[in-house]
This record gives C-alpha cells, sequence and structure tokens, in this order.
C-alpha cells in the first residue's frame, strides 16, 4: 500500500476497480505538474494505477524493459515465463488504465536466512516521478511478508542517484559494496529488514 502522506500517490481507493489485484492507487497531478513524458495539465488528472499479476502476454514489454535497464541479466522468453509460475519468484506490474508502467521482480534466495532478493524493478519514462515504484515495492513487500521473509536485499549501481533515492525514501539504505562490478559499474547492495 502507498503510504499515507506520500504527496505522488494518495492511498487505494477502490479495491473493487480490478479482480486480479487488491490495490488500486489513484495519482493526482496537479495543475502547471511537469513530469518527463507529459503535457503539463490543465487541471487537476486522476491517472488509475493498478499492481497486478504478470502473464506471459507481459513478456515483450517487460523483457524490453528488461534489455534497457538491466541488459547484463540473461533471460529469455522461455526463462520469463517460468519465473512467473516459480513459487519463489513474485512478478508483478503496474498499470496505469491498461497501459504497462513498470514491474518488479522478487525472488527467495535464502529460506533458511529468510532472505527476498529485489532483482530488478523498472518503470518507464513517461510514468516516472508518479509513484508507480513505490506502489511496486509496498506491494512487493506484502508478498515477502506473506512468505514470513524477514529480509531483503538488493543491488543498486553506486551512479543510480533515483533508485537510491527511492530505495532510501522506502526504508531501505546501504549495505555494503559487492564484491564484483555489475556491468562494469560498482554496485552497491541495499537492504531492508521487515519486522
Ligand atoms: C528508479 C525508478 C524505478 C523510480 O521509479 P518511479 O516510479 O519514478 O519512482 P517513484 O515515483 O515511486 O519515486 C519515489 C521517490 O524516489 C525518488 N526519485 C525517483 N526518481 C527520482 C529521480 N529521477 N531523481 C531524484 N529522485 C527520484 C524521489 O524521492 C521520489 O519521490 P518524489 O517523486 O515524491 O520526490 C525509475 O527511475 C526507473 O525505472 N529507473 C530505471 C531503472 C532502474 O534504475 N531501476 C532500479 C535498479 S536498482
Amino acid at each position: 500500500m502507498v503510504q499515507p502522506g506520500n504527496t505522488r500517490a494518495s492511498r487505494a481507493l477502490d479495491q473493487g476497480s480490478n479482480p486480479c489485484d487488491p490495490i488500486a492507487v489513484f495519482v493526482r497531478l496537479h495543475r502547471g505538474t511537469t513530469s518527463q513524458g507529459l503535457q503539463p495539465c490543465s487541471g487537476p488528472l486522476h491517472y488509475t494505477m493498478t499492481i497486478q499479476p504478470v502473464s506471459e502476454y507481459d513478456a515483450p514489454e517487460i523483457l524490453e524493459l528488461i534489455q534497457k535497464y538491466f541488459p547484463y541479466l540473461e533471460i529469455n522468453f522461455d526463462l520469463f515465463v517460468k519465473r512467473i509460475h516459480h513459487p519463489q519468484f513474485f512478478l508483478q506490474k503496474s498499470m496505469e488504465r491498461d497501459r504497462l508502467a513498470g514491474f518488479s521482480e522478487w525472488q527467495i534466495i535464502d529460506l533458511k536466512n529468510k532472505i527476498v532478493r529485489l532483482n530488478g524493478i523498472a518503470v518507464k519514462p513517461p510514468f516516472q516521478r508518479r509513484g508507480y515504484a513505490t506502489a511496486l515495492l509496498k506491494k512487493g513487500e506484502e508478498w515477502v511478508e506473506t512468505q514470513k521473509m524477514k529480509k531483503i536485499i538488493l543491488l543498486v549501481a553506486e551512479t543510480n542517484i533515483a533508485a537510491k533515492k527511492m530505495y532510501q525514501k522506502n526504508g531501505y539504505s546501504f549495505s555494503r559494496i559487492n564484491l564484483k562490478k555489475i556491468n562494469g559499474e560498482i554496485a552497491e547492495i541495499w537492504e531492508k529488514r521487515l519486522k
């Protein structure tokens, strides 16, 4: 769920609007707001955001996002579909009405120590800075809790200021530098412990 007080996205309002998903978030852009790829508004606009499970029909768009933002990941259609149905994975998409805005992928990597890794999260540029990633994080964390896991870890490029701000804002913190560079870049390990 989006936290109360988030200035860009207010809390789920209509749980019945989408049978697939309990989260529906209405994002309000105020008069004069500009955002990447969006026209300034001439009046208040309401964008309907839902977080939904991923299906194989989403593969082309999500694989394109993965290719763009995580080119070092070796993933193809078959692997992607396997992950959708694998109980240790959780893939979800954020939608603005019928348009895919972003996705995230979570994976249980250590059952003994109850650790989940956020493998990837990305939002298409026209939808950025509107709370889509935050909603994906909240929904993913709900899944982590249902799995009785206690800790989330993730890798982020040292230079990825936008992502690091987003993680920090959502309660994640720097843990250590990853031993291996990723895609030639220094990568940081960030984590969040759940109660
Ligand atoms: C990082 C990313 C997922 C953020 O998605 P988003 O939907 O725009 O994030 P949100 O709207 O939920 O932003 C939450 C907060 O994060 C911070 N943030 C997000 N993008 C930011 C940016 N470009 N610059 C500075 N801060 C930013 C802000 O504090 C923001 O809150 P605010 O808009 O109220 O100020 C998106 O920029 C993206 O897809 N980037 C490319 C892929 C990527 O880097 N993924 C992370 C890999 S580790």
